[in-house]
């Protein structure tokens, strides 16, 4: 498969679970002061996910060229790129944790999509703070689609909790890994024991609250989903490449 075949299958798949195409935006946001760059799918979508109403609906599904400065130290590893595309789906008010986690799982790992190894995906969820609970909730969804409950790890909010910038919508997430090392995981092996065998491959936000300042966090009246997969890390791991580098999006 191509980045390209991997995009069309992307929409197609989200186009068959009732969600409409629409086009990524400019890399110089239109809708967001807070940032220079489109630095995540979610930007253009800033005023939608605070609660205005979307022209082509509420199941949305997209793939946005985004530029992030912020992984700069790590740009030129395997899999950190400073301009980078993200496949996109989106619910504005409309599904939440059950139906996200379903849909990632099925397009991974169904033959149908991406047919990739369940044995080789593991995931994070958020383990909880003063803001928010651990996300039991989301655990217990990827349980339900055969996710073993050691292939679950329960990280901090750096690692599974999900903010544009300083002010504006933001929640807890959970993130999709692939196992990038030799042969098969150990049994037990997560993100949480092993991070550099695990590559991040897909973030699935579930957006709950609106940060108006530093200290308050304001539930939003509905509930989204903002879920962002890295197409030229996707591409490496489907063709069993070592790095993002080695992909026909940069090679020859
Ligand atoms: N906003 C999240 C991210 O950029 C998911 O799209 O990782």
């Amino acid at each position: 498969m191509t980045a390209n075949e991997l995009r069309s299958k992307y929409i197609e798949f989200f186009k068959s679970k009732n969600h409409v195409e629409i086009s990524g935006q400019s890399l110089i946001p239109e809708n967001d002061p807070s940032v220079l760059f489109t630095m995540a799918g979610m930007h253009p979508l800033v005023p939608y996910l605070l609660g205005e109403k979307h022209p082509a609906g509420t199941r949305l599904t997209d793939y946005q060229k985004c530029i992030r400065t912020g992984d700069i130290e790590e740009v030129g590893d395997p899999s950190h790129l400073t301009c980078f595309e993200m496949l996109g789906n989106w619910s504005l008010g409309d599904y939440f944790k059950k139906e996200s986690i379903a849909f990632s799982y099925e397009f991974l790992t169904s033959p149908k999509w991406l047919g990739l190894d369940p044995k080789k995906i593991s995931v994070t969820v958020f383990a909880g703070d003063e803001n928010a609970p651990r996300d039991e909730e989301a655990a217990g969804y990827w349980k339900e689609n055969g996710m073993p409950e050691d292939k679950i790890a329960y990280l901090p909010a750096s690692d599974n909790w999900w903010a544009a910038g300083p002010t504006g919508p933001c929640g807890p997430d959970t993130e999709i890994f692939y196992w990038v090392g030799e042969g098969l995981p150990p049994v037990g092996s997560n993100k949480g024991t092993d991070s550099a065998n695990w590559m991040e491959i897909w973030n699935n936000v579930f957006m709950q609250y609106n940060r108006v300042d530093e200290k308050t966090l304001l539930p939003l009246e509905k509930k989204n989903v903002d879920t962002g997969m890295g197409l030229e890390r996707t591409n490496c791991i489907l063709q069993g490449k070592k790095s993002v580098y080695l992909t026909e999006v940069f090679q020859p």
